[in-house]
């Protein structure tokens, strides 16, 4: 780092996994890190989605310093082998990026609308997104902490939760006007059970292995401009201050302060970046 001040978020020793690395945030958090210097594991259930992840990110000539491992966060049996693969290769992971998540889009089509509905949601969908977003959190911080604390060098871990875990869905986004009550399209119950969850599961992570020097943190974003519908974008902003979605590389300095010794106080917060939504 050539400046002084930003000696403490260098990460040019560290070594960071990312999990649902290779998603519309997932390539941004890997980019943040690789800013900062630090070598990245990138992760997903797809290959080929993992192998343009890192075809984005070789572009900014960090090449060396990317690896891709195919690991799906539901299954222990995947993590634990990842971690196995890792060790082998004499690789510690410094720092634990809880990405991954299944995040059904609410639109029409697709059978999506009718099943997002709390009154039939199916306990299929409830357990696959939970095992996901949830559940892998915990196997993940499992798995990579406990590694972590065996060696008493300390560690990161830093959970992406979203705003949706310090409020609940405004469902009159969501809404279309020439569909009935029964058939209205709905942010699923399970998003805000999984982001709220994660914010426990990030408080206690935050005091279980203090004394191996691990922290722990949240990251809750609002919501990223994706190209979703003008009517949509209208409604949404109207809800935002600052009267505008986030890009996608606006948590970039956000990942690099929390995953860095910049945030080396800040233990078990949940810092919530939403254009100040949930404080109007
Ligand atoms: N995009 C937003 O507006 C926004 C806002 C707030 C919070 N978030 C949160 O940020 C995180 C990333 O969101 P995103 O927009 O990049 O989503 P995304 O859908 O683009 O990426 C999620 C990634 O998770 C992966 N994944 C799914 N199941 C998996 C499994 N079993 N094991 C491993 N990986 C799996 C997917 O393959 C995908 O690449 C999520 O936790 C999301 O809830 C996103």
């Amino acid at each position: 780092m050539k400046n002084n001040y930003l000696k403490k978020f260098d990460m040019t020793q560290k070594t960071a996994l990312i999990t649902g690395a290779a998603g519309l945030l997932g390539i941004e958090h890997a980019a943040a890190l690789l800013e900062c210097g630090a070598s990245v594991v990138l992760t997903d259930i797809n290959e080929e989605s993992l192998n343009n992840a890192r075809e984005v990110l070789v572009d900014t000539g960090n090449s060396e310093r990317i690896i891709c491992k195919v690991m799906d966060v539901s299954q222990l049996d995947s993590i634990q082998l990842v971690a196995e693969e890792l060790a082998a290769a004499s690789i510690r992971i410094d720092i634990l990026v809880n990405n991954a998540a299944i995040d059904p889009k609410v639109k029409d089509g697709e059978g999506i609308v009718e099943t997002s509905r709390l009154e039939n949601f199916p306990l299929e969908q409830w357990d696959l997104q939970i095992s996901v977003g949830l559940t892998g959190a915990f196997l993940c911080s499992q798995v990579f902490g406990s590694s972590m604390a065996s060696d008493n060098k300390g560690g990161v871990i830093l959970n992406i939760a979203s705003d949706l875990s310090v409020f609940s869905p405004d469902q009159r986004l969501y809404r279309k006007e020439d569909l009935p009550e029964d058939k209205q399209p709905v942010k699923p119950v399970t998003y805000s059970v999984i982001k709220a969850g994660l914010i426990g599961l990030t408080r206690y992570l935050a005091t279980y292995w203090t004394e191996q020097g691990i922290r722990a943190n949240a990251l809750s974003p609002g919501g990223v401009f994706n190209g979703q519908d003008d009517e949509f974008v209208q409604k949404l902003t109207s809800l935002i201050p600052q009267g505008r979605m986030a890009n996608q590389n606006e948590y970039r300095s956000a990942i690099q302060f929390l995953c860095s010794d910049a945030s080396a106080y800040m233990n078990g917060q949940n810092i919530v970046m939403d254009g100040g939504r949930s404080v109007w």
